[in-house]
């Protein structure tokens, strides 16, 4: 934090990350070296909060002297109260990551979206007219979902522990995008390695695989053959290789981790608060310093 010594503390302007838990937070890492590249006097701070004094804090935000902030689990889909106003965005997705104050106003937006197709782009994969398995039906499955059918995907299966969850899901965005068919089917070993057989992209946005005693998604061989014309995304990305990515490679599938959604979500977040392009390249640079520190 170079800027530190340079600059009257009066000057500064504050951001932040609202989770909780968040000891394991990169972005105050990844956030701060771009302030820092810039120039711009900023602090970007990680601000644990407990959910049951969520509401109490976002009832005083204006006393945090916040000039923006993020939003992380659990946080992002209770936050639309206290907003004034919410993004197209934000508003189809159902959750809010990143909040800008303009004025007197907060306004909610969610860019998680984009950074899920940015992620994909550095592959250079295209999802037009494309089958996609996603795995859960939580908040970070109506990101990708929306991601996926802006950029005009097909159909839609969705495999989800609680099947009425996905149901919803599946009805819900059926009203914003008429011409993606959305099926919801049981999560069941047999259905998942039927369904790997159908489709060209499969995302896992469920919890499953963070930890090693995890008991694996999928398991080894329900992965059928492919010669890199099929992708598979997990949007964990510590382990930066989960066992669902590791059967995805062995078959020969492409395969993308959720660093990269991280950091274009950030980068977008940044871009929206300084009005500045973000530098992606530093950005991405503390982000491998996290995870090389997290691995020693
Ligand atoms: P996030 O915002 O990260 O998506 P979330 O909203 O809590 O977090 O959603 C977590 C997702 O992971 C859900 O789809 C959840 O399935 P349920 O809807 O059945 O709870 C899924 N998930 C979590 N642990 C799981 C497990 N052990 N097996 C299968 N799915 C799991």
């Amino acid at each position: 934090m170079k800027t530190k010594q340079r600059i009257a503390p009066s000057s500064f302007k504050l951001y932040g990350v609202f989770g909780f838990p968040l000891k394991h937070t990169f972005s105050p890492a990844m956030h701060q070296a771009a302030f820092d590249k810039l120039g711009i006097p900023c602090f970007y701070l990680a601000l644990e909060l407990d959910p049951k004094n969520f509401r109490q804090v976002m009832t005083q935000k204006k006393k945090l002297l916040l000039e923006g902030f993020n939003l992380t689990v659990p946080h992002k889909q209770i936050v639309k109260p206290y907003l004034d106003s919410l993004t197209f965005e934000a508003r189809a997705i159902g959750a809010v990551n990143t909040v800008i104050r303009k004025g007197k106003l907060w306004i909610g937006e969610n860019t998680d979206a984009y950074g899920f197709l940015k992620s994909l782009e550095e592959v250079h994969w295209k999802s037009k007219g494309k089958t996609v398995l996603i795995f859960g039906a939580g908040g970070a499955s109506r990101a990708v979902i929306y991601a996926l059918c802006r950029s005009g995907a097909r159909r839609i299966v969705l495999l989800n522990r609680t099947v009425s969850k996905a149901r919803a899901l599946a009805k819900y965005f059926t009203k914003f995008f008429p011409k993606t068919r959305f099926e919801v089917r049981p999560f069941e070993k047999q259905v998942i390695g039927k369904t790997l057989r159908e489709v060209d992209i499969v995302v896992n946005t469920t919890s499953v695989g963070l930890k090693r005693a995890d008991s694996p998604l999928v398991l080894n061989g329900d992965f059928p053959r492919a010669k890199g014309n099929r992708l598979a995304v997990d949007l964990i990305y510590n382990p930066s290789e989960t066992p669902f990515l590791r059967s995805a490679k062995r078959a020969g599938w492409k395969t993308v981790n959720g660093l990269g959604m991280l950091l274009h979500q950030g980068a977008r977040s940044f871009e929206l608060w300084t009005g500045k392009k973000a530098p992606v390249d530093i950005m991405r640079k503390a982000l491998h310093g996290c995870m090389s520190r997290i691995s020693l």
